[in-house]
């Protein structure tokens, strides 16, 4: 049974929850945020100036990845930053523009997430399977090409969504369960039919999904047998080295997408499910420049001459 609350004003603005509910645990989780996003902002910079002022760093493989960082520096703050703030302030209402652009950007940044994953997963393959060719391939034009695309196609591919839960004006309630407007927790708050709403979500973040995630773990399907094929044992090695911490990010970032959004309904706890997009918003940017610098030797030399200058 659905009550049909036509309020018109209930539309002008939402309230945000927070991450926690509990009185008692608003402030170790004010101080929890903040510490991942400093944590996060801060790995994040290191990489993307590591990269930038390190001359050893000016490889393909280096340029995806600070272009990633700057993706998870802005996903973080859109979501993190706003969130900090507004507890601060003690303001936490949110205009329906402002919670639809905010919807829209996280959802188009994260899109661009696996989308630049997704070039960094055919640059490995290029670099393992076709060494020789390496830079005539992977030149600079094409990079840049291939990085603009991600950015425009990862904002076109989730408009949408966006477009359609904008659409309607009928809200049961302007309070999110959530530390953002994030698209779930408000399709939850729309009353009446929403049926077909469900299964266009559904469909299309499916879609938007799968594309990247096929292309990302494919080219590791020629990555395997091409290492596999290496005689000698140092050579496999260091042919894995260059892909293992891709590899990892990758499987940790569509790990923690699998557990968010394809869970069945009924294990969908919404207290638990905003630490787990605490985790999926946060824990993936976090994680990225730190399984960088510690499994890459040339991330962590290019730290070690930049520590010594200073
Ligand atoms: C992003 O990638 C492009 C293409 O490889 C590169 O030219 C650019 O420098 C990168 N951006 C940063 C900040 O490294």
């Amino acid at each position: 049974m659905y009550v049909n609350l036509e309020n018109q004003t209930s539309k002008d603005y939402f309230i945000i929850m927070g991450i926690s509910n509990d009185p008692n645990l608003q402030i170790p989780t004010f101080l929890l945020v903040l510490f991942i996003y400093i944590l996060t902002f801060g790995g994040n910079l290191t990489i993307l100036l590591l990269v930038c002022l390190d001359h050893h760093l000016h490889t393909p493989m280096y340029f995806f990845l600070a272009n990633l960082s700057i993706v998870d520096m802005s996903s973080t703050s859109i979501t993190l930053h706003r969130a900090l703030v507004d507890f601060i302030i003690g303001d936490n209402t949110i205009h329906f523009l402002a919670c639809m652009l905010q919807m829209y950007i996280f959802a188009g940044l994260t899109c661009n997430e696996l989308l630049i994953l997704m070039v960094m997963s055919y640059d490995r393959h290029v670099a393992v399977c076709n060494p020789l060719r390496y830079h005539a391939v992977m030149n600079h034009r094409v990079c840049l090409t291939l990085v603009i695309m991600c950015w425009v196609v990862g904002f076109i591919q989730v408009l949408p969504i966006v477009v359609v839960l904008s659409s309607f004006t009928c809200y049961r309630s302007n309070v999110v369960n959530h530390f953002f407007c994030d698209p779930l927790s408000l399709k939850k708050l729309i009353c009446g039919y929403t049926y077909y709403l469900e299964l266009s979500i559904y469909i299309n973040g499916v879609f938007d999904a799968t594309c990247p995630f096929l292309l990302t773990f494919l080219p590791y399907v020629f990555i395997i047998s091409t290492i596999l094929k290496i005689r000698s044992s140092t050579g496999r090695r260091k042919a894995f080295y260059t892909c293992s911490s891709h590899l990892t990010v990758v499987i940790l970032l569509y790990t923690t997408l699998v557990f968010q959004y394809l869970r069945p309904h009924s294990m969908i706890n919404l207290d638990s499910n905003k630490l787990f997009s605490l985790f999926n918003t946060a824990g993936v940017p976090m994680l990225n420049p730190l399984i960088y610098s510690l499994k890459n030797k040339d991330v962590k030399a290019a730290l070690r001459r930049r520590l010594k200058r200073t």
